[in-house]
């Protein structure tokens, strides 16, 4: 790296690399199915690692057991140098097995700087993401190789990192704050604390970020670190793993000319003093920047034209009837003579043509075929260490929820601004409704309307929010840095934690400006009927959008699945007059139950009298809230009842939530 020192290498390399050895398998699944065309499609499943080692990489290989790689470290420090990377005859096409998006690739890498250039759509990503066994949405075919051996999705998690062209982080976490969190999830568990708080120290400053090590990372619409900053943090990510093997998709694009150059420094270093292997694909790097790079890999429409050193290629397409011109940059020259300068017929079949004679002039490189046994669990394999318990990784994940939960301070005031205003404007609406029948009137709309302000509030604060963080999950799940499950019980415990306060403080307000009984007991279980309105509203607004995946189809949903709610609520249509043929979607109503609970908790025991003008024929018509219970149809349930009903809603929208987020991908 940058100003390190000889001191730094030399113990380095003698490190015992344990940062490699962690990523371990997470969850099972299919993996590296079909093709990944931006860096974002990722196919996220994994395999059994055990599995994984018995695996043969023909680019659909799959698994379904969920079990954790957990074989004690010995023999690590055997784990030292770089991974040597071969592929040979790979082939991806569309999933519809029409297109060839890669054919007849070779290639060799092995602790050196690769990159993969080409005019866009050449297939840099598709050969990439098939070597990272992330193809997502095409088929891949041919024999990936690693020292030697095929490997698959799960074993590639263990030995090397990704670094994806749009990089997905926690706006509000500072640099510090996210290093850390990716050292406590993803290093061994046998790593001590204060080791992986000096291995955090030891990257940023490897990785130039020690200036802005305390500031946030901010988003598009929140200002922080700045674009090469973030950059240079996922690569820091992953070097806390200390990989053998690093990807990296257009890690410069949207860079700047300096930053760029500093950041493929870091990767040249990187393969020159850590034993990495770096492969990356890059499109037009300037002059400079391409003479960091060892080795070069050129593709046009699938195909291989140069495979070699980064030197050389200057001299080859000479051979081939190209030499560079005087002061132009090699980069653009190598692509420029095999790319149309303008989309004319002519112009795109002498781009072909030139291609296709540089081509003829490349070897590929002689790659052994991977030997017909399957991989061995063999020493090596048996220094990966055990990763962070799943009470650990749920530890540390909820710290970082809460951590995010709190620094949005923005929303959590605006929660506490509305709650407050809500509550006030609902109790001075109906402030004081008393005992009469002209209060008793009132009491059933106050009721059923602090249900819904309960129930539709809280919903569509986790919708707009979750989603967005669902990418970062499924991202950190596919470099395998926690179990799905470890994320998802912290995530919980946090939002619960934080959002109970609300209904609260609701309760607090509405109840006693509106006057329902004054019972200890009563106003206990209003509470407990506001905090499970909410919990359920949240939990089915979670579910929606596991499953809707984007904030715009879950916001469109979300109202749909409210207003049925809304609408079979028990309030417009009283249960017993709903139709019969209704009575499934009014039991789906949640909106229901709550408002049945908290109706037969005000109601039970609620002694009604008439103002004279209200007598009729000299008789008061309601005397107490059992009459109205009675006429309202409430009593098909009990108190109880409803509360149960809620929580086996709260359980079961849960449930299915997990299943999205854990089954549902894109
Ligand atoms: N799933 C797919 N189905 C059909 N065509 C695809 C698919 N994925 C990618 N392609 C096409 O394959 C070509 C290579 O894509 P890609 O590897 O992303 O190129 P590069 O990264 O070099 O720009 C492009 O022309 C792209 O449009
Ligand atoms: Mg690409």
């Amino acid at each position: 790296m940058q100003g390190q020192t000889d001191d730094d290498r030399s113990s380095h390399s003698n490190d015992p690399r344990w940062g490699d050895l962690e990523m371990a398998d997470m969850e099972s699944g299919r993996t590296g199915g079909g093709s990944s065309i931006e860096g974002s499609d990722v196919d996220e499943s994994s395999m059994n690692s055990t599995k994984a080692l018995k695996g043969k990489t023909k680019g659909n290989t799959s698994g379904t057991e969920d079990e954790a790689y957990d074989v004690d470290m010995e023999g690590d420090d055997e784990y030292g140098d770089a991974a040597e990377l071969s592929w040979k005859d790979l082939k991806v096409t569309s999933p519809d097995g029409k297109k060839v998006l890669l054919s007849e690739a070779c290639g060799r890498v092995k602790g050196r700087f690769l990159a993969i250039m080409g005019p866009s759509g050449a297939g840099k990503t598709s050969l990439m993401n098939m070597l990272a066994c992330r193809l997502a949405k095409a088929k891949g075919k041919g024999d990936q190789m690693v020292d030697g051996q095929k490997y698959n999705r799960s074993f590639l998690k263990k030995v090397s990192g990704y670094v994806m062209q749009d990089d997905l982080l926690f706006p509000d976490l500072t640099v510090k704050e996210t290093l850390r969190y990716a050292a406590f999830l993803r290093l061994p568990a046998k790593m001590s604390r204060d080791d992986k708080l000096k291995r955090v120290d030891e990257v940023i400053v490897k990785i130039g970020l020690e200036h802005c090590k305390n500031t946030p990372v901010g988003s598009a619409l929140k200002k922080g670190i700045s674009g090469g900053e973030r950059k240079r943090l996922c690569v820091a990510m992953e070097l806390l793993m200390k990989p053998r093997l690093l990807f990296l998709d257009e890690p410069t694009s949207g860079l700047d000319g300096i930053t760029a150059l500093t950041l493929c420094r870091i990767l040249r270093d990187l393969a020159h003093t850590e034993n990495c292997t770096v492969v990356c694909t890059i499109h037009q790097p300037a002059t400079q920047i391409f003479n960091l790079f060892d080795d070069l890999m050129i593709l046009k429409s699938g195909k291989i034209v140069y495979h070699g050193p980064a030197d050389e290629v200057v001299n080859h397409y000479a051979e081939a009837g190209f030499p560079c011109p005087m002061h132009t940059n090699p980069a653009d020259h190598v692509l420029d003579v095999i790319s149309p300068a303008k989309f004319t017929e002519e112009e795109i079949r002498e781009a072909d043509e030139n291609a296709e004679k540089i081509r003829l002039l490349y070897t590929p490189p002689h790659v052994e075929d991977p030997p017909e046994k399957k991989r061995k669990k063999d020493k090596k394999d048996k220094a990966f260490p055990s990763r962070p318990s799943w009470f650990s990784q749920v530890w540390y994940l909820f710290l970082r929820a809460m951590q995010n939960v709190m620094r949005a301070r923005m929303v959590l005031f605006a929660q506490l601004v509305q709650t407050i205003i809500f509550g006030i404007l609902i109790g001075t609406v109906f402030l004081d409704i008393g005992r009469t029948q002209d209060g008793q009137r009132k009491r059933l709309p106050v009721l059923f309307f602090i249900c819904i302000n309960q129930g539709v509030f809280s919903a569509l604060i986790l919708i707009n929010s979750f989603p967005s963080e669902r990418l970062i999950v499924l991202r950190e799940r596919a470099s395998g840095a926690y179990y799905v499950s470890a994320y998802y019980v912290a995530k919980m415990m946090a939002e619960m934690l934080v959002q109970m306060f609300f209904p609260l403080l609701f309760s607090c307000i509405v109840y006693f400006l509106v006057g329902f009984q004054h019972d200890a007991g009563k106003f206990f279980i209003f509470v407990c009927f506001m905090e499970l309105c909410s919990l359920t509203a949240t939990s089915l607004a979670l579910m929606i959008s596991t499953f809707c995946r984007t904030v715009t189809l879950s916001i469109t949903i979300l109202p749909l699945a409210l207003e049925i709610c809304r609408l079979y609520g028990g309030f417009f249509l009283p249960p017993s007059k709903l139709p019969a043929y209704f009575s499934w979607l009014d039991a789906l109503s949640f909106v229901k139950y709550s408002f049945t609970g908290i109706a037969l908790n005000e109601l039970t025991g609620l002694e009604l009298y008439c103002t004279p003008s209200e007598l009729v024929n000299g008789v008061c018509p309601i005397t107490s809230g059992e009459q109205v219970i009675k006429s309202q149809g409430f009593d098909y349930i009990t108190i109880w009842g409803c509360a149960l009903v809620l929580i086996a809603m709260i359980i079961f929208f849960r449930i299915l939530a997990f299943v999205g987020l854990r089954w549902v991908k894109g």
